[in-house]
Order: C-alpha cells, then sequence, then structure tokens
C-alpha cells in the first residue's frame, strides 16, 4: 500500500477524518494505552516553536510504544543546508514517519514528494491540520455531532483560519469569518467551498454560532508587524460580551497560546463557555489516533 502524508485536512476522506477523531475520543477514554506503535519510530523536525504539537507527538509516540527522534534545526544538517529530498530519502531509510513544523508548506510537499514514509504537518504558514483534529473532536465530545452546525471564526485569515475553511468543507459545517480588511484569509481558497463565508464583523461570525474560535493577532513569521496589527485587529476581540451573541450553548476555542489583553480579554479563557484546556489536552489524544492511521 503507498504512504499516506498528512499535510491538509484535505489529504483524509471524511470516514478518515472521523476515524481518527472518534479514535481521539476512544485513546482519552483509556486508562492502558494499547501499544499500537511498538517498534515504530518517528523523526520530529520543529523549525518554529512549539509547546502542545511538539509534546503531544512526543508523549503521544510513548504512550502507544513508539520512539520519537528529536531533530533541532540547530544542530542537524536540516540547518546547515542539506537538501529538502536527500534528507526525505534518507530519513525513509531508517524511522516510520516525518513531523515537521515550518514555515514553508512548499518545503513540506518536496519533502513529502521525495519520502516514502508518511509525512505530518504540524503546522506551517499555510495550514494547522492537527489542530482542527483535536478541535472537531473536542466539540464533538462536548455538543456531538459538528456536520450542520455554525463556527464564527473572529481574527486572522492566517493558517488556523485556512484550516478551518478545509474543515467546513469536509465535515458540513457553517463557516463564518470576520477578520480587519487586509487579514482576510485566501480567497482561492474561500471559493473551494461553499461552506465559508467572509462577514464584516466580530458579531455578524458569532451570531447563532455553535462555536467561536479565534487565534492570535500576530502568529509566528508576523515579527515586527506588532503594532500595526494590534490597531486593525482591535474590534476583533473575543470576550464574554461577544459570545453572549452566539448561541447559548456556545462552545469557545482557541488553539494557545494565547495573548489575554489582546485577541482574547483577561478572562474568557476561564469562562464555562471556554473549552480551550480540554481542546489543548485533545491534542495529545488526536495525535496518537493520527499516528495510529498512518503507521499501522
Ligand atoms: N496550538 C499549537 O500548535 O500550539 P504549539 O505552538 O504550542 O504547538
Amino acid at each position: 500500500m503507498s504512504k499516506r502524508d498528512f499535510l491538509t485536512l484535505l489529504d483524509c476522506s471524511l470516514e478518515e477524518l472521523n476515524a481518527i477523531t472518534r479514535r481521539g475520543t476512544e485513546l482519552r477514554g483509556m486508562t492502558e494505552q494499547p501499544q499500537t506503535l511498538a517498534g515504530k519510530s518517528a523523526v520530529m523536525m520543529f523549525q518554529l516553536n512549539s509547546t502542545r504539537t511538539r509534546v503531544a507527538f512526543e508523549a503521544g509516540l510513548k504512550q502507544l510504544g513508539g520512539h520519537a527522534v528529536i531533530l533541532s534545526p540547530a544542530d542537524s544538517q536540516f540547518g546547515r543546508g542539506e537538501p529538502v529530498e536527500d534528507m526525505a530519502r534518507v530519513l525513509s531509510e531508517m524511522v516510520d514517519a516525518v513531523i515537521i513544523r515550518t514555515s514553508s508548506q512548499a518545503l513540506l510537499e518536496d519533502f513529502a514528494r521525495a519520502a516514502t514514509i508518511p509525512v505530518i504537518n504540524a503546522m506551517s504558514e499555510r495550514y494547522h491540520p492537527c489542530q482542527l483534529l483535536a478541535d472537531v473532536q473536542t466539540f464533538e465530545e462536548l455538543r456531538g455531532p459538528i456536520e450542520g452546525r455554525t463556527v464564527g471564526f473572529v481574527g486572522d485569515g492566517y493558517n488556523m483560519c485556512n484550516s478551518y475553511i478545509n474543515a467546513a468543507r469536509q465535515w458540513g459545517f457553517h463557516l463564518k469569518i470576520a477578520s480587519p480588511e487586509g487579514y482576510r484569509p485566501d480567497q482561492e481558497l474561500l471559493k473551494s467551498t461553499n461552506n465559508a463565508e467572509l462577514v464584516e464583523t466580530a458579531q455578524e461570525a458569532v451570531a447563532d454560532a455553535d462555536l467561536v474560535v479565534t487565534d492570535v493577532w500576530s502568529s509566528m513569521g508576523h515579527e515586527g508587524e506588532e503594532s500595526r496589527r494590534l490597531a486593525a485587529f482591535e474590534p476583533f476581540r473575543v470576550d464574554e460580551a461577544l459570545l453572549d451573541g452566539a448561541s447559548p450553548d456556545v462552545l469557545f476555542m482557541h488553539c494557545l497560546p494565547a495573548h489575554r489583553g489582546e485577541e482574547v480579554n483577561d478572562t474568557v479563557l476561564d469562562d464555562p463557555r471556554s473549552c480551550v484546556f480540554r481542546e489543548a489536552g485533545n491534542r495529545l489524544h488526536s495525535q496518537k489516533a493520527l499516528l495510529e492511521f498512518l503507521l499501522t
């Protein structure tokens, strides 16, 4: 069987995505973890900082009996210009998967083309598909199927927003996006589905929403733009009053890390409608399920 990659949510069918998120929930409920990855190893290469994604993959591999090899750009040939294709072919001889966080989706795609083992996108400037597995898993654990629901995305039309557009296309929910002018998501991507639309204000995005989502205003890669972004994003902060305009049983998610006082106020992460810490915890279980899906 040919190898599978996970570079975007579109690399899986809806049935496969549902199998992964449901398995994530199953693994979450098990006190003793199955040793389904015994004898398997994966290289993790992170060109950008990470807490959740990295810990979830490393701890997840260990819990399922596998092994993580951490390759930092600083002390590997990755940081000294070895061609991506050569690295992909070498690592394909040695391990069972490669997990990469990079500011270049193109690098991921080049790596995956040359590799004969699964390559996983641990976040790029374009997409963060692993986060969406955890988000959908969390929503469905708390509220049932996300299909047909309404999701309001408030904030930067960047990699998280792009992944929500793909998720709306795959899972069949209605996505309303409110972003300031100049920070809206890619038009071509928006046109790829009838399930996502742009709206003008944060209030419109959250109206009747079953799930409200935001992300930081200055992601990694936007260093130096912070003050300009603060001014543009000011009307797009999520607080309790904004959530009051959503469905009465709305959930609030944020991929974290959050900047209190910017995209969220000081208290909304602790509001009863917020499930951000369960969402973060589900990174572990959904990524274990993803590894099982790709490696076994
Ligand atoms: N949400 C997320 O990807 O967190 P990290 O950057 O800490 O991995």
